[in-house]
């Protein structure tokens, strides 16, 4: 991969007096986007190696090793790290559930070995991680239900959500704790991600942030909505953070496969839709701590894969060759002008 000489201004510098920005990473993209990495970003999470399934896929034999290197590079970059995610329906192994027998374990069993792993996964990082997202995606987006089906929900009721962030804040009392979930700018699912974070907030439990995913595409949320979800959970009194922001040019349902490579009129659209979101986000500066993207350049997006398998996307603000798209261009340019 050629390396592209870097003489564009750092967005980590542009945006140190209003938030951090972060980048998801992996084992693979810690290697081939380090130039990338370390002279935007200042903050990192890792996509998948912090995840249950990851950390513990059997019971009691932890795996650390490539959330280690993980930190180590966050180190080396003098990044701050945070940590994602500690209970969600997803990347987490059955056994956590079940017994010897594949049966359904009880309340306490399951509750004891969320604790055991929270504890353990916490207290390890505790100089290392200030932020957790500790609930992964527990709200439905659709149905008459406040929470979504899970496992957890199944078998441990809704305290499992009080109860994880009770466990991370014994492991480590200075983390700052976040609920997190997409949809979020979504009307309905806004107002249920409030009310979640308000009943736990009302009951003493240690929440002390909102994490809005921001997988957004070129059509959807409105900037309308972006802003009445900023200013709801807000007013909660609670910290934001942008946590797995990324931008499809993709409607979510349209399935095309025809488009190569994206135009310059496409280019145009996705920068336009970058500078009028980080114009809201400045706006909000006060209560947004954080603005993680979800991966750093278009050689490596999850949307390769999602929802249509194959097909590429460019959703992040730098190119495949880790060259600054138009988006960035847009993006620097409301740093610079609220600077003025
Ligand atoms: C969700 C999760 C992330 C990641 C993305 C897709 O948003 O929170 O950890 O798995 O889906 O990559």
């Amino acid at each position: 991969m050629s390396m592209h000489e870097r003489t564009e201004a750092a967005l980590k510098e542009l945006f140190q007096e209003d938030f951090h920005i972060g980048a998801a990473v992996n084992p693979s993209s810690m290697k081939k986007q380090e130039q990338l990495l370390s002279y935007h970003f200042n903050s990192i999470t890792a996509e998948n190696e912090m995840k249950f399934v990851s950390l513990q896929p059997e019971e009691g034999k932890y795996t650390f090793e490539a959330a280690d290197t993980l930190i180590s590079f966050a180190r080396k970059h003098g990044m701050a790290v945070r940590g994602h995610t500690l209970v969600w329906h997803n990347q987490t192994t059955g056994w956590v559930f079940e017994d010897s027998q594949g049966q359904p374990v009880s309340r306490e069993v399951l509750l004891e070995r969320m604790r055991s792993h929270i504890h353990t996964v916490v207290g390890r990082y505790k100089d290392s991680i200030y932020a957790w997202d500790v609930v992964n995606e527990a709200v439905a987006d659709e149905g008459d239900q406040q929470l979504r089906p899970s496992r957890w929900l199944d078998i441990a009721g809704p305290e499992f959500i009080a109860k994880a962030f009770e466990y991370a804040h014994e492991a480590d009392p200075n983390a700052l704790l976040f609920y997190n979930d997409y949809n979020e700018s979504d009307p309905l699912k806004r107002e249920r991600i409030f009310q979640l974070v308000e009943s736990l907030l009302k009951q003493g439990t240690p929440i002390h942030g909102i994490g809005l995913q921001a997988h957004w595409n070129l059509f959807a949320p409105s900037l309308e909505d972006i802003r009445a979800a900023i200013e709801r959970y807000a007013s909660l009194g609670l910290k934001l953070h942008l946590t797995e922001l990324d931008m499809s040019v993709f409607e979510f349902h349209d399935r095309r496969t025809d488009l190569l490579r994206p135009d310059p009129s496409l280019l145009e659209r996705q920068a336009e839709r970058y500078e009028s979101i980080f114009r809201l986000l400045k706006e909000y500066r006060d209560y947004i701590g954080s603005v993680t993207f979800w991966g750093a350049a278009d050689d490596d997006t999850w949307l390769d894969y999602f929802p249509v398998q194959g097909r590429k996307n460019w959703p992040l603000l730098f190119d495949e060759q880790h060259r600054p798209k138009p988006a960035y261009e847009r993006v620097a340019g409301v740093a610079s002008a609220g600077s003025l």
